[in-house]
């Protein structure tokens, strides 16, 4: 795998790729089963594969979840030599991404007021900043992006969309630990007991699943929310149309839904999702 700390050799290393697809997997690090989902994914889909790994400050609106981010650089060039990657943006600094931003902007409209958008003031502003300048560095043909994080998969979508970039948005299963707790860097942030009470948040989506059906959905989700609240802070449990995000509490036939859930356990904040059958 090569690795390339800054972008301009990473430019001219890509100028050299001729016809060859590109695929690329943006990520933090901290490499898990979910983001190795998406370089398998990539690999299936494209020539060449290019994963980044970058905690990127601007879309951080806690500056200790910033600081307690966990890096593991050897240990993710190693998975990520293992998956076959063949390329991997490994910036030295916050400079070299953000060196030749311009200004642009996206109107998100509803996805930028619900859930995520609401709980996280700027955050879709800063995701979007650096996924718009990681698409620049890397010029992609598809990019790969986890459904665990379904409302960012729908940003990036939109942006893609409003900015006509010529990038196919590629949405990947959340990957799960057999207990059923979605894959997550912080997770490596939990206690052994806090671990365990982190499996409400699979348990209440799954309770979701089984019991919405078309009709008034309002006492499966005060269920779902008391037992969130035994283990954990909750901040929100949502079903919402798969396509708007608009939140609902009745469920009309021939309509996608997904339930949404994030929670606090101690104080490590987890996200989680599921489609809705109904
Ligand atoms: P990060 O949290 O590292 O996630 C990188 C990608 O891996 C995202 O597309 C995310 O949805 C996906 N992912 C994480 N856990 C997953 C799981 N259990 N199953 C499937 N996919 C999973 O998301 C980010 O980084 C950043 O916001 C980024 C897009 C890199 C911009 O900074």
């Amino acid at each position: 795998m090569k690795i390339f700390k800054n972008q301009k050799t990473l430019k001219q290393y890509i100028s050299t790729l001729n016809n060859r697809t590109i695929g690329f997997v943006p990520t933090m690090g901290a490499l898990h089963n979910g983001h190795l989902s998406l370089v398998k994914k990539a690999k299936e889909e494209t020539d060449i594969v290019i994963c980044s790994i970058f905690v990127n400050p601007t879309q951080f609106n806690e500056s200790s979840d910033f600081d307690n981010y966990p890096i593991t650089h050897q240990k993710d060039i190693s998975i990520l030599e293992n998956a076959d990657c063949d390329v991997l943006y490994l910036p030295s600094n916050v400079e070299d991404v953000y060196l030749n931003e311009v200004d642009f902007s996206v109107d998100l409209g509803l996805l930028a007021d619900v859930m995520e958008g609401e709980k996280r003031p700027g955050h879709f502003d800063g995701v979007m900043r650096v996924v718009k300048l990681l698409f620049e560095i890397t010029t992609p043909n598809k990019a790969f992006f986890g459904l665990k994080d379904f409302q960012q998969y729908s940003v990036i979508r939109k942006m893609v969309k409003d900015l006509k970039m010529e990038i196919d948005i590629v949405g990947c299963e959340i990957i799960r630990e057999q207990n059923g707790l979605a894959m997550s860097s912080r997770n490596a942030l939990l206690s052994d007991n806090e671990k365990i009470d982190a499996l409400v948040l699979s348990d209440v989506l799954k309770y979701l699943q089984k019991n919405c059906r078309v009709g008034d959905i309002r006492s499966f989700l005060v269920e779902g929310m008391n037992e969130l609240f035994k283990v954990g802070t909750p901040e929100y449990l949502i079903v919402a149309e798969a396509e708007t995000l608009k939140p609902v509490i009745t469920l009309v036939k021939d309509v996608k839904y997904r339930a949404f859930v994030v929670s606090k356990i101690g104080n490590v904040r987890l996200i989680d999702n599921v489609e809705i059958f109904i």
